[in-house]
């Protein structure tokens, strides 16, 4: 889109419309039409074009949410940031299922509000429907996430990220988010330098070249953006630091994959939310289907796209009692990819290694290298999450 994205404002209230167009104009976004709830709301939207929708959900919900629909059915191709005083669940669900990319909760600053315009236009730009022969303004995001620690999530992490920089031509960074003990550093024997949480406090101010330098490159070619040392150094990380750090990152590399924890925090939200391919991993222990159950209820009643969930099956132990076909009707979930036991694995992770380079014809080697393969070949849309986590997650609920 070469021009300014051109704004309207649908809401009740006609200060707070002033209020928005005051936000706006400083960022070069011109409103062109702002109106309340209703067929004016259409109409409008049918006679000026406007590339992005501003909406308020208030009461009468049920009219708000009319007035959304209709206006994208005029302008089906102009994303919707909607806003509300409420968070209720239902009223967050009706919102989604009207078609809202986002969800702001008011009042809200003018920078979450650009940033929220800034993520949907992004994905306006590079998300399907577009000329496909048009290089992709940003990367994938791949977040590697499970329930629990030890079932092989920084292996995997690690092991993908070697395996697609050394088969394609692909750049590929690996943030580790893990809040807890991050462990991507010492799997591939690499000396942290500077961290995550050093990163994410200065993301606003970041510039290409400082990131690049900050990074350590592993001899496989993948860079790596490691943990703190101290989960205490995580206390002053903001989630959406770490977000934006990850777009940031995606905007360089064609791959950023990012490990973390087993335990769900705002940072895991966050993580969650900036990803378009989310590898969920759960090893086949009953504790471990139960957790990830839990686990993907939750996603599901949030609202989380099943379609960007990949369900990912890992034998850490050699205990192979419960199989794939068990598992996809416990979670009723079709599992994605399957990861045999090997001792090799274990082995290349205490000599610092991913298997893939350390055993390159091992069982677990071929069994990841395909995996890389399936997620660098598969077609995923370059979407952006919705912003539900940010929201629904406590504050203070890290750890
Ligand atoms: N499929 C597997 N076969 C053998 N060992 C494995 C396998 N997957 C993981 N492991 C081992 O399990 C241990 C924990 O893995 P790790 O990746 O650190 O888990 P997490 O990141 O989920 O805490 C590591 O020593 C790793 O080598
Ligand atoms: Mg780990």
């Amino acid at each position: 889109m070469g021009r300014n994205p051109l704004v309207m404002i649908i809401d009740e209230d006609p200060i707070f419309r002033q209020e928005l167009q005051a936000m706006l104009t400083p960022a070069r976004l011109a409103v062109v039409a702002d109106c309340g709830y209703g067929v004016e709301a259409a109409s409008l939207a049918e006679e000026l074009k406007p590339d992005l929708i501003l909406a308020s959900i208030e009461e009468p919900i049920a009219r708000a949410i009319q007035t959304v629909e209709a206006v994208r059915g005029i302008r089906p191709n102009a994303p919707v940031i909607a806003y509300s005083s409420s968070t209720e669940l239902p009223l967050v669900r009706q919102v989604m299922h009207a078609g809202a990319r986002d969800l702001l909760v008011h009042p809200f600053k003018v920078g979450e509000l650009l940033a929220a315009i800034e993520a949907v236009m992004r994905t306006v730009e590079t998300g399907p429907g577009t000329n496909a022969a048009q290089p992709q303004a940003a990367g994938t995001i791949l977040t590697v996430f499970g329930a629990k620690g030890g079932i092989g999530k920084t292996t995997i992490t690690t092991n993908i990220a070697t395996a697609i920089a050394r088969d394609t031509d692909n750049s590929v960074l690996v943030m580790d988010l893990d809040t807890r003990f991050g462990d991507v550093a010492i799997m591939l024997d690499i000396e942290p330098a500077v961290t995550v949480a050093e990163m994410a406090a200065q993301v606003a101010t970041l510039d290409r070249a400082t990131f690049k330098s900050a990074l350590v490159e592993h001899s496989s070619g993948v860079f790596v953006l490691p943990s703190p040392k101290h989960p205490n150094d995580w206390r002053q990380v903001q989630a959406e630091d770490v977000k934006e750090l990850a777009r940031f990152a995606s905007r360089m590399f064609d791959y950023v994959i990012l490990d973390t924890p087993g335990a769900f925090n705002d940072i895991v939200g966050a993580a969650l939310e900036v990803a378009t391919q989310v590898l969920v991993v759960t090893s086949v222990d009953m504790a471990s289907i139960k957790d990830t159950s839990f686990i993907l209820d939750v996603l599901e009643s949030e609202g989380f796209p099943d379609e960007r969930l990949f369900l990912t099956v890992n034998h850490p132990n050699g205990a192979n009692t419960i199989r794939a076909a068990d598992i996809e009707r416990v979670l009723r979930k079709k599992v994605f990819w399957e990861i045999p036991h090997d001792s090799q694995m274990t082995m290349a992770t205490q000599i610092g290694l991913p298997v893939v380079l350390a055993r390159p014809k091992s069982r677990a080697a071929s069994n990841l290298t395909g995996l890389a393969g399936k997620i660098t070949g598969r077609d995923a849309p370059a979407r952006e999450s919705r912003g539900f986590f940010r929201r629904l997650i406590p504050a203070g609920s890290r750890n």
